[in-house]
């Protein structure tokens, strides 16, 4: 995809991709300065994810946000973009109970927040709520293995699918594509089973945590830029953004105090 591009990236584009074997990559997103900043950069798509509970929200965990909230979040962060696709998550709650619920609230962030595509959590008891997304033109994106959701029903941030657990995921993976997902995000899962599902389903796998073998791969853009103060193991942090910040602040604090902020230059006469 060249920078020149004009038009939104879409769903076919990210199915060529897996034909060709092309590694792209998704990032979270929660406001407009980092959509535009993303955007500018040239990734593909942009996850307003419900993970804006804790690294934006101030929320222990993804399980209180709520849809109105992502609906806010998300239309920023189509404001800030005009070449990636948007994907914004359905939050607890907003799907479960049944697929016109997931239905009403896909229309909602379709209509209000204007995203391209929606990303639920679960396998094979999702199925009904995605077939109903999709019958309405909506593309849903899966998401499987640590589901941050059910994370107390889980017991906690755990690698899932070691040992006899593998099997239930091959097959939620292949029952979501069946159902018509366009990709499926893989959560801190073994790297050897990401590996085996990414070779054995046509749709673009996306991993976090999930190893290198995955046609794809997403980040929470506050870990990988150093502003959570205890990233994941899985998440590499590429600057240091929480220093960076507190040394520019404290040294603004620092002029104000010796008479050097305001100087000339940002001055009027
Ligand atoms: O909410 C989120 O950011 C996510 C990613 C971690 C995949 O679901």
């Amino acid at each position: 995809m060249s920078n020149a591009q004009t038009r939104r990236v879409s769903i076919s584009d990210l199915a060529a991709k897996k034909k060709s074997g092309e590694k792209w990559s998704m990032i979270t997103s929660y406001e407009e300065m980092t959509a535009s900043i993303f955007d500018e950069a040239g990734i593909p798509v942009l996850l307003v994810g419900d993970s804006a509970g804790n690294n934006f929200l101030g929320e222990e965990n993804t399980i209180p946000v709520t849809l109105d909230q992502m609906i806010m979040l998300a239309r920023a962060v189509v404001r800030g973009s005009s070449r990636a696709m948007v994907v914004a998550d359905l939050p607890f709650g907003s799907y479960e109970k049944s697929p016109k619920l997931a239905l009403e609230s896909g229309i909602r962030l379709f209509k209000e927040a204007k995203v391209h595509a929606v990303k639920l959590e679960g396998g094979k008891k999702v199925v009904p709520q995605i077939k109903k997304l999709i019958s309405a033109g909506i593309p849903v994106m899966g998401h499987l293995g640590l589901t941050p959701q059910s994370v107390y029903a889980l017991g906690g941030f755990k690698v899932q699918g070691r040992g006899a657990g593998s099997n239930q995921i091959i097959k939620d993976a292949k029952a979501l594509q069946q159902a018509g997902v366009f990709a499926l995000v893989l959560e801190l899962v073994p790297e050897e089973l990401a590996a085996q599902i990414t070779s054995e389903l046509t749709i673009p796998v996306i991993g976090i945590g999930a190893g290198p073998k995955c046609d794809a791969q997403v980040i929470v853009w506050t870990d990988l830029m150093g502003l959570t103060r205890n990233p994941p193991k899985f998440a590499k942090t590429y600057r240091n953004l929480r220093q960076e910040i507190t040394d520019g602040v404290k040294e603004w604090v620092s002029d104000v105090q010796n008479g050097k902020f305001p100087a000339e230059e940002q001055s009027f006469h």
